[in-house]
């Protein structure tokens, strides 16, 4: 299948800048919480400050009669909600969501109570007044690798995998690696906090909310408060920024529940230390992996055991073994996801899920590995390129690992390489380099599209789709304008709400590829439709799509993206200092409809990638139960001087199977980022570091090769990350 028109040029493959780039700068693009309303009211949440207990009082007299204040909603008051059903995604609502059922408390920074009052400062101060009593019990928050009630989690993959005699191919394996990677928890934060506006609007409720997805909203609240999905409505025309983090969450919920209370629109926005207990996050990770090769580097032998952790009320594991699945393959092969609950938070999916911190342990494993055995960490990878999908066996849509390795090596310098850890100095400065393998699944999801040719001879695209600041809006506008063979000046993209029909949600690295599948559909039939030379009539000619039928045609493959990440650091082991000189990325991830956009998709993730391997760390305390600094000054993520030089490549590689040649490309970017820099450190100072981040105090204590053994929890010295302890 191809798109390309034989006679104009394709705006598919050229750099453009956002189509609502002048609407962003100059303001008039409005978010969820900017949008005015009349007579709106303003909810504020509030949180436990207990870990684990029961509500025994909410004294609300006192706060009801403060100036400004409507209502409180809590347990004790609150209507029902329905909870027993599945959602788009599979899966169970999270209890964190449908809020004021009970008076339980799993977990710091549970919602308790919405206060709402005329104002936001009514509210805000209202709901720092109102005094809850809890009876504390005991938490628990301790993970640690040696749980007893940690136990294999799947979802849509399974729980484990397991080929071969593991023993015995590492028994018979000439060089092993064994050892022990951390991640800490982590958190997404988007610029813009979550927000809703929610009001009834002659019999259908309305929320103007920020999400990934209108169509999965709306399945959601029309689940949880018995209404018919056709009555409910949910806009996000601009959403600054998601990353996992964007779905239903506490605060749509409480501002559906009030409005429908106070007959009147009710808006509930969450402050950034709201965000850490009701974002989701990223959950901590504990990883094992046990490495068995011949001395020519070839795998006989791979496991790879992760653990997370989950909330008390609900299953969220992070599959940080499903990329290993996919990548390497060995006579005896071993995976397995495990989770432990735990008086926290629910974690949920952040950019990459199981890819990003799974993809640190294993590419740092395959490093060691090359070191042990001398041989180049590319040519290791060279020599492991499985013929078919190691687990699954399935054939590979297609693979072009290698060429990424190649090309960047190629625009690194990476021959000029001197293996040996430690010798490059300059100044205060240790050097080194690095480089690590990325790959991310394939898919497509079904979505609906409407296309309307109109009668002044533009074209108006609708669908649900969300442009959560990818570009996403732009890079549709593209697709549209080659499947009608127009220019992009003559195409209105409409998206982010939900009456444009069913489709899939900004996430998976899939929107782009799945919107655009139903836009090409749905723009063909139209052309087809349209008689050269004849009129349209005022109302224009509109064609509609649905490609549930087609998505699922596709036959079962291995289906991925590739990539190769390098890494430029200079250390001061004296200071403890870290810093990125230079870092360069090579993808294969099917077609790039705009390059400009495309770049930053890469980029961003890789600067992420940069900011997992040296900064991020949220730290609980385990007294409280809750974080030491939660907000932007106590969790630090790399601002600009931490991101010297970042170069995003990428090769031809079109989907085979996919109308367009999309891929998809989100998520990527970060896959594999926080190994290539903590190789690269090893590369300076010779000292392996296993727990992320690689901290100044962790690099000090580390020292150099001479000085003494390797950082982190590797096998030899099982300590956990100070982290986890
Ligand atoms: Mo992404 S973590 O699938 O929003």
């Amino acid at each position: 299948m191809t798109t390309a028109p034989a006679a104009r040029e394709s705006a598919v493959g050229t750099a453009r800048t956002r189509v609502e780039g002048r609407d962003k700068v100059t303001g008039a693009a409005r978010y969820a919480a900017e949008i005015p309303f009349a007579g709106l009211a303003h909810g504020w949440l509030v949180l436990s400050t207990v870990a684990r207990g029961r509500i025994t009082s909410l004294e609300t007299a006192g706060v009801l009669a403060m100036p400004g204040v409507l209502t409180v909603l809590h347990h004790g008051n609150a209507p029902r909600l329905n909870a027993d059903y599945i959602g788009l995604l599979g899966v169970p609502p999270d209890p964190t969501c449908v809020v004021f059922q009970h008076d339980r408390v799993p977990f710091m920074g549970w919602p308790v109570a919405l206060v709402v009052a005329e104002t936001p400062e009514q509210a805000r101060e209202a709901a720092e007044a109102l005094v809850v009593r809890y009876e504390e019990e005991p938490h628990d928050t301790a993970f640690t690798r040696d749980r007893p009630d940690a136990y294999p989690v799947g979802g849509r993959m399974p729980a484990e995998t397991r080929k071969g005699d593991m023993e015995a191919a590492l028994a018979a394996s000439a060089v092993v690696v064994d050892a022990e990677y951390t991640t800490p928890e982590e958190y997404h934060h988007p610029m813009e906090p979550h927000a809703a506006t929610a009001r009834w609007d002659g019999g259908r409720l309305d929320v103007v909310d920020s999400n990934q997805g209108a169509t999965w909203i709306v399945g959601e609240l029309a689940n949880l408060f018995s209404l018919d999905p056709a009555s409910v409505r949910v806009r996000s025309e601009h959403v600054g920024g998601g990353f996992g983090s964007k779905g239903i969450r506490a605060h749509q919920v409480a501002a559906v529940m009030a409005a429908t209370h106070l007959r009147r629109p009710v808006r509930v926005v969450l402050t950034r230390r709201q965000m850490f207990p009701l974002a989701g996050h990223r959950s901590a990770t504990i990883q094992r992996i046990r490495l068995g090769a011949d001395t020519g580097g070839r795998l006989r032998a791979l496991e790879h055991r992760s653990l997370s952790h989950t909330s008390t009320v609900h299953e969220f594991v992070e599959p940080s073994t499903g990329a290993t699945r996919v990548m390497y393959d060995a006579d005896a092969h071993h995976t397995a996801n495990l989770v432990v609950r735990l008086d926290l938070p629910t974690p949920t999916w952040m950019r990459a899920p199981g890819e990003a911190p799974g993809s640190f342990a294993l590419e740092t494993a395959l490093d060691e590995l090359a070191e042990k055995c001398g041989i180049d960490p590319i040519e290791l990878r060279v020599r492991n390129e499985p013929e078919r999908g190691p687990v699954s066996g399935l054939p590979f849509s297609s693979r072009n690992l290698i060429a990424c390795f190649q090309e960047g090596a190629r625009r690194f310098g990476w021959a000029d390489r001197d293996p040996r850890p430690g010798l490059r100095r300059e100044g205060r400065w240790l050097l080194g380099t690095g480089t690590a393998a990325a790959s991310f699944p394939v898919m497509a999801l079904p979505s609906t599209a409407a296309v309307t040719a109109e009668a002044d001879g533009t074209f108006t695209v609708r669908i649900a789709a969300a442009d959560i600041g990818t570009g996403a809006r732009t890079a549709l506008t593209q697709v549209a304008a080659d499947a009608l063979e127009v220019a992009p000046d003559r195409v209105r993209m409409r998206i982010g709400d939900s009456d444009f029909g069913p489709a899939m949600i900004a996430g998976g690295s899939m929107g782009t590829r799945s919107w655009s599948w139903a836009i090409t559909t749905a723009a063909g039939e139209l052309r087809e439709r349209l008689v050269p030379g004849a009129g349209i009539p005022p109302e224009g000619i509109t064609v509609r799509s649905d490609t549930t039928e087609a998505v699922g045609a596709l036959a079962q493959m291995e289906r991925h993206s590739f990539g190769a990440q390098f890494a430029e650091v200079a250390v001061d082991v004296t200071t403890g200092e870290v810093r990125v000189r230079r870092m360069l990325g090579v993808f294969a991830a099917g077609r790039i409809i705009n390059p400009l956009t495309a770049r930053g998709q890469f980029t961003g993730g890789m600067i992420w990638g940069i900011s997992m391997a040296l900064h991020e760390e949220a730290v609980r305390d385990s007294v409280s139960g809750g974080h030491y600094g939660a907000d932007l000054a106590g969790y630090h993520v790399a601002t600009h001087a931490d991101v010297p030089h970042v170069e995003a490549h990428w090769i031809d590689d079109p989907d085979p199977h996919d109308p367009v040649g999309i891929k998809g490309i989100g998520e990527i970017g970060i896959v594999g980022a926080a190994a290539a820099v903590a190789n690269a450190v090893r590369h300076a100072t010779g000292v392996r570091h296993r727990s992320l981040p690689i901290r100044p105090d962790r690099v000090i204590l580390a020292g150099t090769a001479g000085a003494g053994a390797d950082a982190g929890a590797g096998a030899g010295a099982r300590a956990a990350g100070e982290a986890h302890a």
